[in-house]
């Protein structure tokens, strides 16, 4: 190695030397500075959930924060979020609020803040295309099965053709299910049976080949979440819509949850298994975790119970695709990242701060817990891709992803090295020493 060095990155000997076991204090001052000096401009929960495994970690956003320029720049300006979903823009109210008049510049409006932005935010969850809520009073009232039929026919054509391409995943059915198992007596089930749930799935893979076709609901997680066999019910609505002919390849757990009362990380995990017995892919669709009550002023102990729960069910995602036959839980969604816009309060005034960012945009312990536990997985999935499952630094402090962040801080990278060649050789560097430290004071050190 040391002939490597001097051979081959001269240049660079004063900098690698900062590798070496007794600088290992020095290089973690250096790195806690450098961390401060640039903290917006480095991607973090997208770029670390991507790393763990997952394809995105995202927010929901309604269209009156986009006006907001201390919002946006949380939403835009730090990388954080690699997926937007739009809360109402896409609902049918804002969409067809007039039978046979289509209106998207709401949803074009998220659409386009999605593409732009620090990494530009390329994946869109659309939502939601069937609901029993957000109608208008036109569809709000009692129809034939083949007037249904041409009602769902031409909403859901339209809202797929507008998006097509755009769309990662479509919520094609939310919410169809009440906590009980009962079917929602909703226009649609009143005039078609479970059949529209079919009718809508088909209708969209027809429209839109490309996207990821989702049910979507709450009080899936677990079975302690609702008195009734709504997870059982579920799995066999979509067992039955799949048998006939329709396509399904995702559920989403909205994941509305209550601090205290989420369930445990494992049961989670499988709860999720079973969908994936009958679906390709699952994900937390609308993460919230408030508290209920709400005692006001919040306080710390309030805060970390509420991380200990983001934890639980960010954990479950990144557990359940470990060794899960391709099938996967793919990514995170909040449902919106801020107290200040969250929708809590405005339905349950005595309940709230559910959210991982406060009223004033202060990241709160559940930020940092599930961040840390996204750069806990990532560090076990670099070190497996670089065959050194289980090897530490020596005094587990100094992760390689630290490093490699360290590295990509700098404008050009080392000089004469560029970015890349710069992070490599840290890399490189870093596991070559962890490897000696390793040898040399373990065991009996
Ligand atoms: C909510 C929005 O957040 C509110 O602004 C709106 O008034 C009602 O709908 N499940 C869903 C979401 O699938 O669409 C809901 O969003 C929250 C519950």
């Amino acid at each position: 190695m040391k002939m490597l060095i001097s051979t081959e990155f001269s240049a660079i000997e004063p900098f690698l030397s900062l590798f070496r076991p007794r600088s290992f204090p020095l290089l973690l001052v250096l790195l806690a500075f450098a961390s401060t000096l640039l903290p917006l401009a480095s991607a973090q929960l997208d770029k670390y959930a991507k790393l763990a495994g997952l394809s995105y970690f995202g927010t929901a956003v309604d269209n009156p924060r986009l006006y907001n320029e201390q919002y946006m720049s949380v939403l835009q300006g730090s990388g954080e979020f690699g997926s937007l979903t739009p809360i109402n823009a896409q609902k049918w109210k804002k969409t067809e609020e007039v039978q046979g008049v289509f209106t998207f510049a709401e949803a074009d409006a998220i659409a386009n803040t999605a593409k732009a932005g620090v990494g530009g935010m390329k994946t869109l969850r659309c939502h939601t295309m069937v609901w029993y809520k957000g109608l208008p009073s036109w569809v709000e009232t009692t129809y034939s099965r083949d007037d249904m039929e041409k009602i769902l026919a031409a909403h859901i054509q339209n809202l797929a053709q507008y998006f097509k391409g755009r769309c990662y995943a479509w919520d094609v059915v939310n919410e169809a299910i009440d906590e009980n198992g009962v079917f929602r007596q909703s226009p649609m089930y009143k005039a078609m049976g479970l059949d529209f749930i079919t009718f809508s799935f088909k209708t969209a893979a027809k429209a839109d080949p490309g996207a990821k076709l989702y049910y979507n609901d709450y009080a899936l997680e677990s079975p302690s979440l609702s008195p009734g066999p709504k997870i059982s019910i579920t799995l066999a609505m979509l067992r039955t819509v799949k048998a006939q002919g329709g396509t399904v390849h995702g559920v989403g757990f909205q994941s509305h949850l209550k601090v205290g009362l989420v369930p445990a990380r494992a049961e989670i995990v499988n709860t999720m298994q079973q969908f994936l017995e009958v679906v390709d892919e699952v994900a937390i669709t609308e993460l919230d975790i408030r508290h209920s009550p709400l005692k006001v002023p919040s306080t710390r102990e309030m805060w970390n119970a509420q991380a200990r729960d983001y934890g639980e069910v960010v954990g479950a995602c990144l557990d359940v695709n470990k060794g899960y036959g391709g099938r996967k839980c793919v990514g995170v969604t909040l449902w919106d990242f801020t107290d200040k816009y969250s929708w809590v309060p405005s339905e349950i005034p005595t309940e709230g701060e559910a959210c991982m960012w406060d009223n004033n945009y202060v990241k709160k312990p559940a930020y940092w817990t599930v961040l840390n536990m996204f750069k806990a997985y990532a560090a076990g999935a670099s070190r497996r891709r670089a065959g050194m499952d289980g090897v530490d630094d020596g005094n587990g402090t100094v992760s390689e992803l630290d490093l490699e962040a360290a590295a990509h801080r700098g404008p050009e990278g080392l000089p004469g090295l560029g970015r890349e060649q710069t992070t490599k050789t840290v890399v490189a560097t870093t596991l070559a020493t962890a490897r000696r430290v390793r040898s040399t004071a373990r065991p009996g050190a």
